[in-house]
């Protein structure tokens, strides 16, 4: 990463105190961006983002649940108020319901699935999109999808339904704007060691995934995070409207 791309650059991250959203962090601050970081629990978003604050990095956190339309909304509103513009925008908030079976899936493994991974991208799109429009020079957005949004994944019925149709809006969105200079991509990883993957699944079942993948590995998070951070890069500028695999090959097969 070539740190003076995102020096000063205004940086928005949705789950930003969970596995990928905290590397994220690590990487933007260092590289001296602006950051407004947020999570559903403040507490320990704050706990995470005051090291940073201390040596001196430009943070502003705020709660929002991405479920929430006003949240979402209000989000977008403190990185203008705070710093005038949006230059980048990655929505990694996220949530698995546990694995089932498709005929054991409820509609409710459904609505929290669509009301946060899918209207959570969806209502980050509207509002930082209505901003960056504002902007002559434009802006970026990554979505986190999965590689359960480009192809089948048992057991996880209602993930992988909502994960595809952040694949579908992303795609959407990066038709209609990429003529205001509006970049859209998806990232869609393959399991990796985050507490999304540990807390939801005991060490077998993640032996068997790891068995599963053609590296015979899960991937580390942070070879996720360095692909976000190659997508959101601004010598990426043609990169618009992708869904783009990190999955050590899987999905080659
Ligand atoms: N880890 C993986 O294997 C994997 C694979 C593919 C995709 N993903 C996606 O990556 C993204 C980041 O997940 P992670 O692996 O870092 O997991 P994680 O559980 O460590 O982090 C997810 C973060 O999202 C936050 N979050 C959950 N619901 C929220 C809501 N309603 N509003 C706001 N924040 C909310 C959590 O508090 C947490 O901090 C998610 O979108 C996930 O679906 C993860």
């Amino acid at each position: 990463m070539n740190t003076e791309d995102f020096n000063d650059k205004v940086i928005l991250i949705t789950g930003a105190a969970g596995g990928f959203g905290r590397l994220l962090v690590e990487r933007f601050a260092n590289a001296g961006s602006k950051l407004v970081l947020s999570d559903q629990i403040l507490e320990s978003l704050d706990d995470f983002a005051e090291p940073f604050r201390n040596r001196g990095c430009d943070i502003v956190t705020q709660r929002c649940d991405v479920s929430i339309e006003a949240d979402v909304r209000s989000l977008v509103e403190t990185a203008v108020a705070r710093y005038g513009r949006l230059d980048i925008a990655i929505n990694n908030a996220g949530m698995s319901s546990p694995m089932k079976s498709l005929i054991d899936t409820e509609e409710a493994d459904l609505d929290i699935n669509f009301a946060v991974n899918t209207k959570g991208v969806f209502f980050g799109l509207k509002y930082q999109i209505r901003q960056m429009l504002t902007q002559s020079e434009g802006g970026t957005i990554l979505n986190v999808a999965s590689m359960a949004g480009l192809g089948g994944a048992p057991k996880l019925t209602a993930y992988c339904a909502a994960k595809h149709a952040v694949v579908g809006i992303s795609k959407t969105a990066a038709l209609e704007y990429a003529k205001h200079n509006i970049r859209v991509n998806a990232i869609c990883p393959y399991f990796s060691p985050t507490p999304l993957v540990t807390d939801g699944m005991d060490e077998s079942m993640q032996g068997l995934l790891a068995k599963g993948s053609p590296m015979k590995r899960l991937g580390a998070p942070d070879e996720i995070v360095a692909a976000m951070v190659m997508m959101v890069a601004p010598e990426n500028s043609y990169l618009n409207g992708q869904a783009i695999a990190v999955d050590g090959g899987a999905s080659a097969r």
